[in-house]
């Protein structure tokens, strides 16, 4: 390819791109597949590649583009950001709207209703077309140059339409979705990572981050509501910026009402309240605007604000209840939360008798004490928490609790990370530690040893018969005996599950490690980049970074694991117990063998795995253990246990030659 025609493809291929992300984030009507998408980014990146000066600031290769910056530069506001005055309540709301009356002097005032979305005000400049910066409030004046996050946001247009103006500057809010928060959140909390008490802290603290890639990971998006500079547009009215956004193909929020009294805007607000609970986005109010430039101008503004808009505020959903209890909770990461145990409450449409107090620090600054009349709060999808203590309620007999000095169950010192915030238990053997670590690995979405459930964890843990992951392997019917209320069938079915979790996929072993920063989809990746955990273990930091999705913070943590002795010593002996250590790609050979289910034992020409995987791509199943779901059993020389059950069990039973005709 010569660099006129490099150039010509690359112009092409970039239109295109920024044409169907516009169909599918503004007018959501794609009409291409993700996949087609995707082979025509990879086509434009290695041209890119090959020709560097190709590369342009707005190429749809470009919203990941940037390297990790050491701070952010500052851009100083052509127009000020300000803020809105706020009311929670309808009198007040009525008054504004009295004053605007006073203001302009006459009965009917034009306003527009928008939702007031809770995330993090941006500017974002465009000029001939091209997306030039974003940039948050700061002070007002000047804030963070912010512009290789941004360009994650996918609805984001690096360029825009060219039929619609090409030059000007908008505000607007970055959100993270719920349903992206939530899962966010989830995603931290099997990776043992610290949870986000709600969606504008993850937004902001995300903005914060100076790494594009990590930024490129959570969902962030925007919606417009405004405009800093109309850059010679002629603009008259907020209905028209409403217009410029339609045009420009930049979202704007999804309600928006129309009034011109004050009944009409009680109403429009009441509304809003009904339907904010379904948008994507938190809301904690309504924005109420006056529409025409003009008498917006008329009105002015304060040092401030402007006189021409305010903010009315919902009321969180709150409730009065009493702290019964702080207990404290032990985390996996032998990190110690303390949790209040609270009389029970309905906040929200559900009863609430727990609240997260993120740390001790928390307790602290708040002066929450046990026996104490608090306030509780519980917005959207959050978690609820403790808002503030009603002091006056005190009795005396309340009592402080002073943050552990030592873990409540194993008596081990504690220790505190740098910013004093997280306490840790730090004995790896501590029982609690070890009982959520194994109830981890246990569960469903890491290693799905099913029937094991929280209290044979803690009989297994208290009877010392499991003290890591490994010792599952080792336990057998006798051992299992000593459960209280547990019956031979719940035996043999803890046997069965544990014996077949050998076969499991090797990322849910990676997973169910509960290495520090290693969620599920961190896991998965890990193994589809390096094929087996023995590469993994061996990889340093750096080749660990090569792989899709792991930044430095979770390559160094990925890293440091598989030095440390005892884990080390740990895989040896998960290996040694038979767990499937490899990543097999199944190429299909035939469907010969679909529909049946394999067990196989002995000694056979070929290593157990290579044979699984043969009977795996011809469309078979493998187990681990005999069971009446077994079609066949493979059986090799010196076969034990499995082929007597099978013959107990009626299975048929194959020699190794007999296997090969099938095929
Ligand atoms: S208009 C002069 N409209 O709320 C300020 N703001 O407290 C004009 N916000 O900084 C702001 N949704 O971050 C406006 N539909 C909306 C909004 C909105 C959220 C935020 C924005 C602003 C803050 C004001």
């Amino acid at each position: 390819m010569t660099h006129a025609e490099a150039a010509s493809r690359a112009a092409f291929l970039s239109a295109e791109l920024h044409r169907h992300n516009r169909l599918y984030y503004v007018e959501a009507k794609p009409v291409i597949s993700d996949k087609e998408f995707d082979e025509m980014l990879r086509e434009l990146q290695d041209i890119e590649a090959k020709f560097p000066d190709l590369v342009t600031p707005d190429s749809p290769t470009q919203r990941v583009g940037g390297a990790p910056l050491e701070g952010f530069t500052q851009i100083r506001h052509t127009v000020p950001m300000m803020s809105l005055d706020n009311t929670y309540s309808e009198e007040e709301l009525a008054a504004f709207f009295a004053r605007l009356q006073k203001g302009l002097g006459r009965e009917k005032i034009d306003c527009v209703i928008e939702p007031k979305v809770d995330g993090v005000a941006m500017t974002i400049r465009y000029e001939n077309g091209i997306l030039k910066h974003g940039a948050t409030r700061g002070d007002g004046q000047t804030g963070d140059d912010v512009t290789n996050n941004l360009k994650t946001i996918q609805r984001l247009p690096l360029r825009l339409p060219g039929d619609g103006p090409q030059t000007f500057e908008v505000r607007g809010e970055v959100f993270m979705p719920k349903a992206g928060f939530a899962k966010l959140n989830q995603e931290r909390e099997e990776a043992g990572e610290a949870l986000f008490a709600n969606p504008r802290n993850s937004t902001a603290g995300t903005l914060k981050l100076l790494d594009p890639k990590i930024v490129a990971k959570r969902p962030l998006d925007i919606v417009f509501y405004g405009l800093a500079d109309a850059g010679g547009l002629d603009l008259q009215s907020q209905t028209d910026v409403h217009a410029l956004l339609d045009r420009a193909g930049l979202r704007k929020a999804d309600l928006i009402w129309r009034a011109d009294s004050a009944e009409g805007l009680l109403a429009a607000i009441r509304e809003l309240d009904e339907k904010r609970r379904s948008l994507p986005y938190e809301t904690d109010g309504a924005v109420i605007k006056v529409n025409s430039f003009a008498d917006q101008r008329e009105l002015g503004v304060t040092s401030k604000a402007p006189r021409w808009a305010i903010a009315y505020k919902y009321q969180p959903e709150q409730a009065e209840t009493k702290i019964l209890a702080i207990d404290i909770q032990v985390g996996r990461t032998g990190a110690l939360t303390p949790v209040s145990r609270l009389e029970p409450v309905l906040v929200s449409g559900s009863t609430v008798s727990n609240a997260t107090l993120h740390n001790y620090e928390e307790i602290e600054r708040k002066d929450i004490r046990v026996g104490d009349v608090v306030i509780i709060e519980k917005a959207g999808e959050i978690i609820p928490a403790v808002v503030s203590v009603k002091k006056e309620h005190r009795t005396g007999d309340e009592a402080v609790v002073a943050a552990p000095t030592h873990c409540p169950v194993c008596g081990t010192a504690v220790h505190r990370d740098e910013e004093m915030v997280v306490i840790r238990c730090p004995n790896p053997h501590c029982p609690e530690v070890v009982k959520r670590r194994i109830e981890h690995f246990v569960s469903r979405g890491a290693m799905d040893i099913s029937g094991l459930g929280e209290s044979v964890v803690a009989q297994l843990v208290e009877l010392k018969l499991v003290q890591d992951v490994a010792d599952l392997y080792a336990l057998n019917e006798l051992l299992l005996a000593r459960l209280e209320r547990v019956g031979a069938k719940s035996i043999d079915n803890y046997l069965k599950a544990i014996e077949s979790s050998k076969q499991q996929d090797p990322w849910r072993l990676v997973f169910g490690l509960g290495i520090l920063h290693v969620g599920a989809g961190g896991a998965r990746k890990l193994l589809e980049h390096f094929g087996g955990i023995d590469a993994i273990a061996a990889a340093s930091a750096e080749e660990l970074m090569q792989c899709p999705d792991i930044g430095e913070v979770v390559a160094v943590s990925i890293h440091a694991w598989f030095r440390e002795a005892h884990n080390i010593a740990l895989l040896d002996r998960l290996r040694s117990a038979g767990l499937n250590f490899t990543q097999r790609t199944v190429t299909a050979a035939s469907d010969k063998l679909n529909g049946t289910t394999w067990v196989i034992t002995g000694t056979l020409s070929q290593d157990r795995e290579t044979i699984a995987d043969t009977i795996r791509a011809n469309g078979g199943k493998v187990s681990g253990s005999v069971s009446g779901k077994t079609t066949y059993l493979l059986a090799g020389e010196e076969a034990g246990s499995k082929l007597d059950k099978a013959a107990k069990l009626g299975v048929k039973i194959l020699s190794e030659a007999e296997f090969r005709g099938m095929l």
